[in-house]
């Protein structure tokens, strides 16, 4: 297996590279947002309760997210591997992660994480907002989100620099050559 986590505060494009590098290599692209907003979407119980706390750009409970994936994990257990999207977004879930992955014989192989300043990040969510229809897409929720990114998901950087397997990308210029950074530090690893 070759399981990704793609790192980066809102709006780096981990979304955009994800697509692509499951693409390529035929991994099982799994989003944490994408998931909670087809719940919202539905009006499932879990959908009102992730919507309590996306609209204000804070962090649905670590418990809610890691049973989600739990069972997401075990769903695909024939994949060829994973990219992981907008998760872990806690060190707490970033052990999980490690502990479910291990049970299946396997780890978490490469983070890659994507650089971009803050006010690039500010305007691309600004621009998508307007024809996004994400209601975190605002910039009042848009600078609770990166307050949340700093405080909450920032210090997994550390967790992961200590595994070794942080890789830092530049996440500005266009999706293309950032794509084929991304692909490189792949290929490292995976001797492909
Ligand atoms: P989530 O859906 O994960 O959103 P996010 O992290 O805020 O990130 P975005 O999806 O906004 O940005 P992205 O990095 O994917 O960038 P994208 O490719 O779209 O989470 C939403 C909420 O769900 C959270 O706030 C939280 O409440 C909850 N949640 C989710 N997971 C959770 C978890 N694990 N634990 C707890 N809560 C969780 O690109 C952004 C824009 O920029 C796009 O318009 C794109 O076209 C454009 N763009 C991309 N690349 C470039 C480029 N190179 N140049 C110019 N523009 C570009
Ligand atoms: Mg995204």
């Amino acid at each position: 297996m070759l399981n990704i986590v793609i790192f980066g505060a809102p709006g780096s494009g981990k979304g955009t590279q994800s697509e692509k590098i499951a693409e390529r290599y035929g991994l099982q692209h799994v989003s944490t947002g994408e998931i909670l907003r087809e719940e919202i979407e539905s009006s499932t119980e879990l959908g009102k309760l992730a919507d309590s706390y996306m609209s204000k750009g804070e962090l649905v409970p670590d418990c809610v997210v890691i049973e989600m994936l739990e069972e997401l994990i075990a769903r695909n257990s024939d994949a060829k591997g994973f990219i992981f999207d907008g998760f872990p977004r806690t060190v707490p879930q970033g052990e999980v992660l490690n502990q479910l992955l291990q049970h299946h014989g396997e780890k978490v192989d490469i983070v890659v994480s994507l650089e971009v300043a803050d006010e690039e990040l500010i305007d691309r969510l600004l621009k998508r907002g307007a024809i996004s229809g994400r209601t975190d897409d605002n910039r009042k929720t848009i600078q609770s989100r990166l307050r949340v990114y700093y405080r909450q998901t920032a210090p997994l950087k550390e967790f992961y620099r200590k595994q070794d397997v942080l890789k830092e990308i530049k996440g500005v210029g266009s999706i293309e050559s950032i794509f084929e950074s991304i692909v490189k530090e792949i290929d490292m690893i995976s001797g492909s």
